[in-house]
């Protein structure tokens, strides 16, 4: 990358929008996390939802997920990504008028979730809950991210593609085709709809979704961030840009068949659910390869971890990454499966994945964008974000101990009372 600055001077870069994502992940990040307590503390007292329906658990647990993916996680993927693709090119953003449109129409979607699911306005299927009108602006705003993003790269200055964008493109691509599968819907009324599918079938689109949805929006853009952040961050090459290369194509084909591991013990034929386990056993290796990567990237400057709160939000990451993509494989084989299913280890898992990979590398990236952004060397406070970093990982690590401690005897139990639904493959649970 140094090599492509030293090519003239730096074009003026279209960053007006990358800073209204990257406000805007923080905003959503905040009343994502916000609402994620709240649920965690209805658990315990349902008497927290004031007896309003629109702050009952079933709706508020779907306005969660949603916020901290697609709004959080959302904004800052197209923060990043814009971010990336003009340096790595050397071009300003393609279209700049659709990056804005891209922007406010996303604002627009989140704004119209945090109305609906309190609501209850849902099409009832996980992640993608939103009713069929919000689906079509949401394929609106998507064309317009993918032009803008793709339309960079076709103009870029620099002839290599670097391997963030190869990421970035995978994520926003595949995204696209699992929305547009995922959501096909009959329409009864403005705010209802139904799925094109039935039986087993719509389990299984909806889980090839719900997985994908995982591997491309909660991983493939974030390992975009990894390999341009974590490079700037630590000032170091990325260790070995052919993995990363391996990576890449491993990563995106094995991803597409492990959506199975969703629907263990269910309806759906044994093979399909075998295919499911295989290809999750099988992802443990391009996921640890993006891992040691990353991590090894730090190769001859590791002590900067001692004083770089930035670098250790990245690092530690990564960390949380290698964790929960070892326990997702071993969670898919069957018989694990028959006693984490329906219990807190998944909720453990999850958020081993979502806030401690996602939410730290995220973290990490803003912390080194935003002051950019405003002309500024560093952030305000380096201290600030040494605290943050050690009250998240210290809350992280508390929280999917507890949930795993709790998943295990929860499973445990049960099979104790119900020994034979828990086993047998034509159980109670489909
Ligand atoms: C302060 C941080 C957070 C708290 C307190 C929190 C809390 C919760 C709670 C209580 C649930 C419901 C669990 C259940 O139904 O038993 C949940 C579900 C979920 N959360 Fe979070 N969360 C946080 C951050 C995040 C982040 C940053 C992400 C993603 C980037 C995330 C993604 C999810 C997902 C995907 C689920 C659904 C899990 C499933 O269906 O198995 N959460 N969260
Ligand atoms: C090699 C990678 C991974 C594999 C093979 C894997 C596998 C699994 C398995 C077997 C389950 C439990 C399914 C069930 O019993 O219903 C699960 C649930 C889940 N995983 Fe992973 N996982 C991986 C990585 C990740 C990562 C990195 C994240 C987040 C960033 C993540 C997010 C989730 C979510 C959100 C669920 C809950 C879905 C739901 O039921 O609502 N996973 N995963």
């Amino acid at each position: 990358m140094n090599a492509m600055a030293a090519q003239g001077a730096a074009p003026v870069y279209e960053d007006r929008v990358v800073t209204q994502f990257a406000l805007a992940a923080v905003l959503w990040g905040v009343v994502g996390m916000a609402v994620g307590v709240l649920i965690a503390a209805q658990l315990t007292w349902p008497e927290l939802n004031f007896g309003i329906p629109w702050l009952s658990y079933g709706r508020l647990r779907p306005l969660h997920t949603n916020a901290v993916i697609f709004a959080f996680g959302g904004c800052a993927l197209m923060a990043t990504s814009f971010h990336v693709v003009q340096r790595t090119c050397q071009v300003r953003l393609f279209a700049p008028a659709l990056a804005h449109f891209t922007f406010w129409g996303w604002q627009a979607v989140i704004v119209l979730a945090a109305v609906t699911l309190p609501l209850g306005m849902t099409s009832g299927k996980e992640y993608a809950e939103l009713e069929w009108p919000i689906d079509i602006l949401i394929t609106l705003v998507w064309v317009a991210y993918a032009v803008v993003f793709f339309g960079t790269i076709g103009i870029r200055k620099v002839r290599h593609i670097y391997v963030a964008n190869w990421f970035f493109g995978a994520f926003i691509l595949t995204v696209a085709l699992l929305h547009l599968v995922n959501s096909a819907a009959l329409p009864v009324s403005l705010t209802k709809s139904y799925s094109a599918y039935a039986g087993v079938q719509d389990a299984m689109v909806q889980w090839w979704y719900g997985h994908n949805a995982v591997g491309f929006f909660l991983t493939a853009g974030f390992l975009g961030m990894m390999y341009y952040y974590i490079p700037k961050q630590a000032e170091r090459p990325v260790y070995s840009y052919r993995l990363s290369i391996v990576h890449f194509w491993a990563l995106i084909f094995t991803y597409m068949w492990a959506g199975p591991h969703h629907l263990h013990y269910t309806a759906l034929p044994d093979w399909a659910q075998s295919v499911g386990m295989v290809f999750s056993l099988v992802l443990l290796a391009p996921s640890w390869g993006g891992m040691i990567n990353g991590i090894m990237t730090l190769s001859g400057a590791w002590h900067k971890l001692r004083d770089d709160p930035i670098l250790k939000f990245l690092i530690v990451s990564l960390s949380f990454y290698g964790m929960s993509t070892f326990e997702g494989p071993m969670m898919s084989i069957k018989t694990v499966n028959a006693l984490s299913h329906y219990t807190d280890w998944t909720v453990g898992h999850v958020h081993s994945g979502a806030l401690g990979w996602v939410g730290f590398i995220s973290m990490g990236s803003l912390y080194y964008l935003i002051p950019r952004m405003f002309g500024r060397k560093e952030m305000y406070s380096v201290r600030a974000i040494e605290l943050h970093f050690w009250i998240a990982t210290i809350g992280v690590v508390l929280y999917i101990a507890a949930m795993w401690i709790a998943g295990v005897m929860q499973g445990l139990m049960w099979r104790a009372i119900n020994l034979t639904a828990r086993w047998s493959t034509a159980s109670s649970r489909a």
